[in-house]
C-alpha cells in the first residue's frame, strides 16, 4: 500500500522471475475498465486476437503449432462472443475449415452459432450421439492428414507450409464441451458414448497440433472436471472467464492459478464492470504464467453476419469413411480402383444437422 500510495497508482503487483530478480510494477487507474474495438487479424497473420492487457498491450494466441484452447468461466461474461470473434477473424480465409460443437442448444440452428453454422462444414446440438458421429468423423481426418499432406506437399508437417484450400486448418469450436464429455450419472451405453468422446476429443487435443487441426473447448461447469483431464492436460492455452470458485478456473489454467491471487478469476465476478474480461495462460511472453485481458468490444448484432456471409469458403475435407471390405475376388480391379478414401466427401448442407 504504501508503495501505491508513494507512485500514485491503483495497484502494485510483484512477481518473482527467477532467484534475486522481482519484477514489481505499478498499474495506474484500471486499464481493463477502458473498452477498445476488437482488433482483427492481419491477412497473413496466423492469430487469434484477444484484447488489451493492464498494460495496455494486445495479447492474441498464435495458431501456428498451437495444440489448442480452454475457455471457462460462468454464463454471460463473453466465452461465446470470445469463440464467435475467433470464428469471424478466420472466416474470410478459404483455407480455414471450421467444425461447430453447441452443447447448449438441441436444435443448434436456433442457438448462438445458428446464423454462422452454414459456414462451417458441421454444426450439432447438444446431442451426446450426434457429437459423437461428427467427433469420428474428425479423428477421422486427423488420421488421415499425414498421407494426405505427404502426398501433396512431401512433408507430414502441417505448419511447415501452412494451411492451404486442399489441405485447410480446420478449428473446433466446442462451445459448452462437458456436454459432450460429462460422465456424471450416467450409466451403461450413455457413459460409453462418453468416455469415447472424450477420448475422441483427447486426440483432437493431442495429435491435432502438428496437423492443423485446433480445438477449442469452451465451458461454463463450475467444476473442474468441466474440461476432461486428459483433455485439458493437452490444451497449452487456457482463457478463464470469472468464476465462483478457484477450483472452476483451474480447469482452464491449471493448479498454478492458485497462487496468483492479483490474477484469481474468482475475484473478478463483479458483472458491472467485468464482461469481457478473462485471465489467461500460455501465451506468448507469460512465460507459463497468469494475466488479465479485456477482450476487445465486439459488435455482437453485426458479428454472426459478417461469419455467415462468407459461407461460400465453406468446404468439406472430411475423408470419406473407408469403405466396407469386400472379398477382393467379387471386384472388378476397375471398378474399385479411387474409391479408397478420396479427398472430400460430396459438399454436404448442413442446415438438415
Ligand atoms: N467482447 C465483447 N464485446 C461486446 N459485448 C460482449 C463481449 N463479451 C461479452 N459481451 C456481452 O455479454 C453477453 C454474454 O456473452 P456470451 O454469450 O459470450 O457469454 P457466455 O460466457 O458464452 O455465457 P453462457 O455461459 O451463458 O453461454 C453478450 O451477449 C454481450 O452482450
Ligand atoms: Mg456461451
Amino acid at each position: 500500500a504504501g508503495l501505491a500510495d508513494a507512485w500514485d497508482c491503483q495497484t502494485v503487483e510483484d512477481r518473482r522471475r527467477k532467484a534475486g530478480l522481482v519484477e514489481v510494477r505499478g498499474i495506474v487507474g484500471n486499464p481493463l475498465d477502458d473498452h477498445q474495438p476488437y482488433t482483427w487479424p492481419a491477412e497473413d497473420d496466423w492469430v487469434l486476437p484477444m484484447g488489451h492487457n493492464p498494460w495496455m498491450r494486445q495479447v492474441a494466441i498464435p495458431l501456428r503449432q498451437l495444440s489448442g484452447i480452454k475457455v471457462a468461466g460462468l454464463p454471460g461474461y463473453g466465452k461465446t462472443m470470445l469463440m464467435l470473434a475467433w470464428m469471424a477473424s478466420l472466416a474470410n480465409r478459404a483455407n480455414v475449415q471450421f467444425a461447430i460443437f453447441d452443447g447448449k442448444t438441441s436444435d443448434p440452428r436456433y442457438g448462438d452459432w445458428g446464423e454462422v453454422g452454414q459456414r462451417a462444414m458441421f454444426i450439432v446440438g447438444d446431442n451426446p450421439e450426434t457429437a459423437h458421429q461428427r467427433l469420428t468423423e474428425l479423428v477421422r481426418l486427423i488420421k488421415d492428414r499425414p498421407s494426405q499432406l505427404v502426398a501433396e506437399r512431401g512433408t507430414h508437417k502441417f505448419w511447415k507450409a501452412g494451411p492451404t484450400v486442399t489441405i485447410p486448418l480446420v478449428l473446433v469450436l466446442m462451445d459448452e464441451c462437458h456436454n459432450y464429455a460429462d460422465t456424471k450419472g450416467l450409466t451403461g451405453k450413455d457413459k460409453q458414448v462418453i468416455e469415447s468422446n472424450q477420448r475422441m476429443m483427447q486426440t483432437i487435443s493431442k495429435e491435432g497440433r502438428g496437423l492443423g487441426v485446433i480445438g477449442i473447448f469452451g465451458t461454463q461447469k463450475q467444476t473442474g472436471d468441466a474440461i476432461p483431464t486428459a483433455v485439458r492436460d493437452n490444451l497449452e492455452v487456457g482463457v478463464c472467464f470469472p468464476t465462483f470458485t478457484i477450483d472452476a478456473a483451474e480447469a482452464a489454467l491449471g493448479s498454478g492459478i492458485r497462487k496468483d491471487e492479483p490474477n484469481d478469476p474468482s475475484k473478478l465476478v463483479d458483472k458491472e464492470s467485468n464482461v469481457g474480461v478473462c485471465v489467461v495462460t500460455g501465451v506468448p511472453g507469460l512465460g507459463g504464467q497468469y494475466d488479465r485481458v479485456r477482450v476487445g468490444d465486439l459488435d455482437e448484432d453485426q458479428l454472426p453476419g459478417f461469419i455467415a456471409s462468407t459461407w461460400q469458403l465453406c468446404r468439406d475435407v472430411i475423408p470419406a469413411a473407408a469403405p466396407t471390405v469386400v472379398d477382393a475376388s467379387t471386384v472388378q480391379a476397375d471398378e474399385s480402383a479411387g474409391t479408397s478414401v478420396p479427398l472430400q466427401k460430396s459438399t454436404r448442407r448442413r442446415k438438415s444437422a
